[in-house]
C-alpha cells in the first residue's frame, strides 16, 4: 500500500488542477507563487502540513475541520466558557441555535493557528489565493479595517508619506495614527448634485508623487479606494504604472469589490491590475460573516513577513473560527458555482433600466463625473429622487416605512442599494414598484425642503499629522467657537464612514456647515466625543497647556 506521505504530492497536484479548472472563465489563474510578480516567500512561511484524514478532499477544509473537531465527544476544559454550548445563554442559543456555540472553538491543534498557519488555515488561505488570483492571502477577523491598517503599517515607517484620497475610509486615518505616516491627500472629484465623490485619477497620483519628490519627501505607499462605497472605480492600472517606476507599492482598499473576479461584467480586480495589496470585505458583497475579510498580495515590493507581523499586532489573539470558517465557506461557494453572479447581475441591470424610466428618479452612472473613471460596479444601484424634491434621507425613510425596503447606504441626496447573491427577483420588483409609487405620490411636490451642499472635502489645511493630533492635549470647545482651531478628533458621518474633519486639520466654516447640515438631516456623526456635535475637541496649543 502507498503511504500517504508519498501519495500527498500527487493529491495536491490533482487538487490544484481541479481548483484551476474551477477558476472564473475570464481569467487564467496562475498557481500560487507564479503570479505576475513572484512574491518573496516569507522566511517564516510554514510548509503546509499534510491534511488530516478529516479534511482530505474537502471543498472547504476549515469548515470540515471545525465540523469534525466539534463532533468529537470530549471532556472540555478550554475556553470559551460556554463550553461548546453546554453553558450557552438560552436567550441567544434560542435565537441562533446551538450549532453556533458547538462550533465556536478556540485554536486547538487540529484547527491550526491564524498567526503561524501550517494546516487547515494555510490550506484554506491558499485556496482563496488561487481563486482570487493573489500570490498570498491572509484571512482577517477584524474586517478590512485591520487589513488596511496592517498594509499601511507594513509599508510606511513614521514620517513616510502616504498618498491617499481625501475621502478615504476612517480605517486609513487610524492606520496613520498607528504607523505615524504623513498624509498627502488627493482631492477626488465631487458631484454636489449627488453629494457623492468619485475616485482618483492616475494623473492626480502622478502629480502628488512629483510634488513629494520635489520636496525630497520619502514616499511609503499609495493607497486608493476602488471601488468607492458607491461603486466608482479608479484606474488602478494607470496608478500602478505611475508608482512602479519609482518602486512605490500600491494598496487598494477594495472593501466593496470582493466579487469583482466572478463575472465578466464586473470591473477588473486590483490584483489583476498590478496592485501589491488589496483588502476586501468578503462580508460585504460576498457571503461570509460580518467582520471577516481577506487581504490579498501579489508582489515582491512589499515584505510579506512584515504584513503578517502587523496583522498579529492588530488582531485578537483569540480569532473566531466561525468568522474564519465563513471565509473558507464563502470561497468554496464561489468555486463550486462560477456562474453564481449571473442572476444577480442580470437582475441589477434590469432594475437599473427600470428605475431610470421612472419620472423623477435618476440612477448614478459614470456620466455623473467629468473624470474618465473606468467602471462602476453594476451591483451597486444609487438612486436620487431630488427631482421629486426628496432628499436621500426622506426617500430612504419613505421606502423603509411605507414599503419595508432597507437600503445599504443613505446620503443627503441619494440612496444606495446593494445587490448580492441573496437578492431575489421579488425584492428587485418591489424596489421598482415602490420607486414608481414614490414618483407618483411626490410628482406634484413643488417645494424643495433641502439644499445642496458644498464639497466637505476640498478646503482643508493640515497642521499636524493624524498621529501628532491624536496624542496631543485637547480641550472641548463649543462648535461655534471651533472655527480656525486645530481639530483633535475624527469627525465622520456614518455611513459612509468618510471623515469630514481629520485630527490635525483646521476646522473650517465649510466643514462645519456640512457636518451640521448632515447632522440635522439625521446622519449619525461618529468619532466625535459629542455625537450631537454641539462641541468638538480641539488642540490645546503648547503655550496654553503650560499656562
Ligand atoms: C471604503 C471602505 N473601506 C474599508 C471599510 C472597512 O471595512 P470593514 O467593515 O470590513 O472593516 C469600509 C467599511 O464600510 C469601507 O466602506
Amino acid at each position: 500500500m502507498f503511504s500517504f506521505t508519498f501519495f500527498y504530492p500527487f493529491l495536491a497536484l490533482i487538487q490544484s488542477f481541479l481548483v484551476s479548472q474551477e477558476s472564473p472563465r475570464r481569467h487564467v489563474i496562475a498557481p500560487c507563487g507564479t503570479a505576475r510578480n513572484v512574491p518573496r516567500i516569507a522566511a517564516t512561511e510554514a510548509t503546509p502540513a499534510e491534511p488530516s484524514a478529516a479534511v482530505q478532499g474537502a471543498t472547504a477544509p476549515l469548515v470540515q475541520a471545525l465540523k469534525s473537531t466539534a463532533a468529537h465527544e470530549v471532556s472540555c476544559f478550554h475556553f470559551p466558557g460556554h463550553n461548546r454550548g453546554n453553558a450557552a445563554p438560552s436567550s441567544l442559543s434560542n435565537l441562533i441555535g446551538m450549532g453556533a456555540f458547538m462550533h465556536d472553538l478556540p485554536e486547538l491543534p487540529e484547527l491550526d493557528d491564524l498567526f503561524y498557519p501550517k494546516g487547515v488555515i494555510l490550506d484554506a488561505q491558499n485556496r482563496a489565493a488561487q481563486l482570487f488570483g493573489s500570490s498570498k492571502t491572509w484571512f482577517l477577523v477584524n474586517g478590512s479595517t485591520c487589513g488596511i491598517q496592517a498594509a499601511v503599517m507594513a509599508t510606511c515607517s513614521p514620517g513616510d508619506y502616504l498618498v491617499i484620497p481625501r475621502n478615504c475610509h476612517i480605517s486609513v486615518i487610524s492606520a496613520m495614527v498607528l504607523s505615524g505616516a504623513v498624509p498627502k491627500y488627493i482631492v477626488p472629484e465631487y458631484n454636489s448634485g449627488w453629494d457623492i465623490a468619485g475616485g482618483v485619477t492616475s494623473s492626480q497620483v502622478d502629480q502628488a508623487l512629483k510634488e513629494l519628490q520635489k520636496d525630497g519627501k520619502k514616499i511609503g505607499v499609495v493607497l486608493v479606494t476602488s471601488p468607492t462605497y458607491h461603486g466608482i472605480c479608479s484606474n488602478v492600472r494607470g496608478i500602478v504604472d505611475a508608482c512602479h517606476p519609482l518602486h512605490i507599492p500600491v494598496i487598494v482598499d477594495e472593501a466593496h469589490g470582493a466579487h469583482f473576479r466572478f463575472h465578466d461584467s464586473f470591473p477588473s480586480t486590483a490584483i489583476e491590475q498590478g496592485a501589491e495589496l488589496a483588502v476586501q470585505s468578503t462580508h460585504k458583497v460576498l457571503s461570509s460573516l460580518t467582520q471577516s475579510s481577506m487581504l490579498h498580495m501579489a508582489s515582491d515590493l512589499v515584505d510579506a513577513d512584515k504584513v503578517s507581523q502587523c496583522l498579529q499586532l492588530l488582531q485578537s489573539s483569540s480569532p473566531s473560527y466561525l468568522l474564519l470558517s465563513s471565509l473558507d465557506a464563502a470561497r468554496a461557494q464561489l468555486s463550486e458555482n462560477l456562474k453564481s453572479f449571473d442572476e444577480p447581475v442580470a437582475m441589477a441591470f434590469e432594475t437599473r433600466e427600470q428605475l431610470r424610466l421612472i419620472p423623477g428618479i435618476s440612477v448614478l452612472d459614470l456620466s455623473t463625473f467629468v473624470s474618465d473613471f473606468p467602471a462602476i460596479d453594476p451591483l451597486r444601484i444609487t438612486v436620487s429622487a431630488t427631482d421629486l424634491h426628496l432628499s436621500g434621507y426622506e426617500a430612504d425613510d419613505i421606502l423603509a416605512e411605507e414599503h419595508q425596503i432597507v437600503s445599504e447606504l443613505v446620503g443627503t441626496m441619494a440612496v444606495t442599494f446593494a445587490v448580492n447573491l441573496g437578492t431575489r427577483q421579488q425584492d428587485v420588483e418591489k424596489l421598482v414598484q415602490s420607486a414608481k409609487h414614490v414618483s407618483e405620490k411626490h410628482s406634484s411636490t413643488k417645494e424643495s425642503r433641502f439644499r445642496k451642499c458644498h464639497s466637505p472635502l476640498d478646503k482643508f489645511s493640515v497642521k499636524l499629522t493624524p498621529r501628532e493630533a491624536f496624542f496631543t492635549n485637547k480641550k472641548r470647545v463649543c462648535i461655534e467657537d471651533s472655527i480656525g482651531e486645530i481639530c483633535g478628533e475624527l469627525i465622520c458621518p456614518y455611513p459612509p464612514g468618510i471623515p469630514v474633519l481629520i485630527p490635525g486639520e483646521v476646522v473650517t466654516q465649510e466643514s462645519l456647515s456640512y457636518l451640521i447640515h448632515v447632522r440635522d438631516q439625521g446622519m449619525v456623526i461618529s468619532g466625535a466625543a459629542d455625537a450631537k456635535l454641539n462641541s468638538i475637541m480641539v488642540w490645546i496649543m503648547n503655550h496654553e497647556a503650560s499656562a
